[in-house]
């Protein structure tokens, strides 16, 4: 027993939960997904799964990503990334809801499943079902030799190494990682992005374990607000564009560790519902890097602001027009829109998790939670 608890605490690496660990990991497990693959200098991608299927991305008349749970959040910041960089429309779709619903699958579709565990049942049906209708299937999974990477046809690992805990981080950041690869390699080849965006965004993205680590530096802040709603009953998430997937990861990180009901919503559509919902008890959490939109986000957070709701926002660095009107701000560092998600993930990370520790909860493995569902 004692050796045990030893071992773990080993394993652990001096944090006390492996979500943290994880948390703490991403700068590094980024850098190793770029390893080989990146070349920022000579302005290329190379990935090898890609190379040898290039044709039939190219000749894709769309793509299908299909996912569960956060590897779904990762597809959804992917179809703003293709659609953006590479201008080939993508559906995202819930790997359950696929695989029931007799979709129209073309051959010359493109299918993208992404996996942490390779083995999350519903997405292994969905890969087969796209096989049967004669779809190219290529798979995003970090565990080497799963049963996701072996009934692909090709793919690309994310290298985030071991997830222990079963709330998913590290694997998250790396499936964008990878996913922003393959997007700006498919814009490279289809002329889709002008040469010096294209170099703008390789060197862009070389800074980004740098700019995790910094934003890693946030982790008091986000303790201290943990501590003002820790026992907040409710709790919405807000973000628009890229960062509209990234409010509905962190209220599942939320949800998962803390119990706490959590709903993320595109910050436009909150007058279509959530609004009504805002009170001075609930804590508004908003994405709001200055970046596109930046506007549109402001004043979405008047709306908040004048129905006294409680506003933590997420901001950039020196940012002055959200800090007068949010209670509560954390600033991360500058990045270009498409990149944010690998960014303002972290703070929401951060807050989920200690927030989940100060109520006591079983950080590593929630209640009811599995990290690889293996059956449907
Ligand atoms: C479970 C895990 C989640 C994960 C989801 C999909 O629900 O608890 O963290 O996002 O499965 O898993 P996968 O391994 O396919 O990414």
């Amino acid at each position: 027993q004692e050796l045990q608890i030893n071992l773990e605490q080993i394993e652990k690496g001096g944090y006390d939960h492996f979500m943290l660990k994880e948390i703490y990991e991403q700068p590094n497990v980024i850098t190793d997904t770029y390893r080989g693959r990146l070349h920022a200098n000579e302005g290329l991608i190379k990935m090898a799964g890609i190379e040898d299927n290039l044709q039939k991305f190219l000749n894709a008349p769309r793509i299908l990503i299909i996912a569960c749970g956060t590897s779904w959040h990762a597809g959804l910041v992917a179809e703003y990334i293709f659609e953006e960089f590479a201008r080939i429309p993508v559906e995202v779709e819930y790997a359950s809801e696929f695989r029931y619903r007799n979709p129209i699958i073309n051959e010359n579709d493109v299918v993208i499943a992404i996996s942490q565990s390779g083995e999350t049942a519903d997405t292994l049906a969905a890969i087969k079902l796209a096989k049967e209708h004669g779809a190219f299937v290529f798979g995003v999974c970090n565990v080497v030799g799963s049963s996701i990477s072996r009934e692909t046809h090709a793919g690309a690992y994310t290298h985030a190494g071991p997830e222990i805990g079963v709330a998913s981080t590290k694997a998250f950041t790396t499936q964008i990682t990878v996913l922003t690869l393959i997007a700006l390699r498919l814009a490279q080849a289809k002329g889709t992005l002008s040469n010096s965006m294209f170099h703008r965004y390789l060197q862009e993205l070389e800074l980004i374990p740098e700019k995790v680590s910094e934003a890693l530096e946030t982790n008091d802040v986000a303790k201290a607000i943990a501590d003002i709603y820790k026992d907040a009953p409710n709790c919405l998430y807000l973000g628009r564009g890229y960062n509209f997937p990234v409010a509905l990861e962190g209220a599942l990180k939320l949800k998962e560790i803390s119990y706490i009901h959590a709903e993320g919503y595109p910050a436009a559509e909150m007058k279509h519902g959530p609004i009504a919902l805002i009170d001075e008890q609930m804590p508004v959490v908003i994405i709001a890097p200055r970046q596109e939109h930046y506007d549109k986000i402001v004043s979405n957070i008047q709306e908040i602001k004048s129905r006294s709701g409680k506003i933590i926002a997420i901001v950039t660095r020196g940012d002055v027009q959200v800090k007068e009107l949010a209670d509560h701000v954390i600033e991360i560092p500058e990045t270009t829109d498409a990149l944010s998600p690998l960014i303002t993930t972290i703070p929401l990370q951060l807050l989920s998790y200690h927030i989940a520790v100060m109520r006591g909860c079983n950080v590593d493995q929630p209640r009811n939670l599995a990290k690889s569902v293996t059956v449907e």
